[in-house]
């Protein structure tokens, strides 16, 4: 089944609970948590001390997409009872396979991504030990920005890839997704979509992940 991670980025801070309650009512799967550091991307977002103080405020459980240096050195401290993936760029890991297996050996799933200008070919080697590859459809640093097409073509050929190999990583696609494109990007051979600003800047937030969800499950 194929699912839905609303990304918090794009709430209300000063009405988090309240916001992440809406996507559990609309019926969201997964929390996405972006973290941002200044360096790896420019932005800074909120670290594992926002994402903690709506442990036990929901069910949903936590997607964690960290965009930062030296992730090895935070890992730790976003691993909550509901920490379902931790995932690190390839671009910011000097020892990827090293930096996996440490993400493993703390009981969560592994997540690797790439940017929309890394090929996918710098993942061969890694898709053995991964639980997660995550697409990036935008350059990381905001929310709200404009899908890029080319980078659905790489979903095509990551599924491919994966069929070929017989392997059984799930596919995450991240940026400017949106209740028209979502369809597109799900039949490309998406697992989990996140959607930041097309949830939580609509004017419903709960219908809107209904709508979402109705659109995914057809699918
Ligand atoms: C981008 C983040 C995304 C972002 C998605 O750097 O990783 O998760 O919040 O937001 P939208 O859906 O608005 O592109
Ligand atoms: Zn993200």
């Amino acid at each position: 089944m194929k699912q839905l991670a609303p990304s918090i980025l794009s709430a209300d801070f000063s009405r988090l609970e309240q916001d992440v309650r809406s996507i559990e009512k609309g019926g969201a799967h997964l929390i996405h948590v972006d973290v941002m550091d200044g360096h790896f991307v420019p932005n800074i977002s909120f670290g594992a001390a926002v994402m903690k103080s709506l442990s036990g405020k929901t069910a949903l459980p936590f997607d964690v997409h960290l965009m930062i240096e030296d992730p090895d050195k935070y890992l730790e401290d976003f691993m909550t009872d509901t920490t379902s993936f931790i995932t690190v760029h390839q671009e910011a890991c000097v020892h990827l396979h090293r930096t996996i297996e440490h993400i493993k050996s703390l009981g969560t799933g592994a997540g690797v991504s790439i940017n929309p200008a890394t090929p996918l070919y710098v993942l061969e080697d890694i898709l053995t030990q991964v639980d997660m590859v995550l697409i990036m459809t935008v350059n990381p640093g905001f929310g709200g920005q404009k899908l890029i097409p080319q980078a659905v073509d790489k979903i095509r050929i990551l599924d491919e890839i994966r069929r070929d190999r017989g392997l059984d990583f799930l596919i995450e696609v991240d940026g400017g997704v949106t209740l028209d494109n979502v369809e597109e990007v799900a039949d490309a051979g998406t697992d989990i979509l996140v959607a930041g600003s097309a949830v939580f800047k609509a004017e419903d937030i709960e219908k809107t992940v209904s709508e979402f969800c109705k659109k995914l499950e057809r699918k």
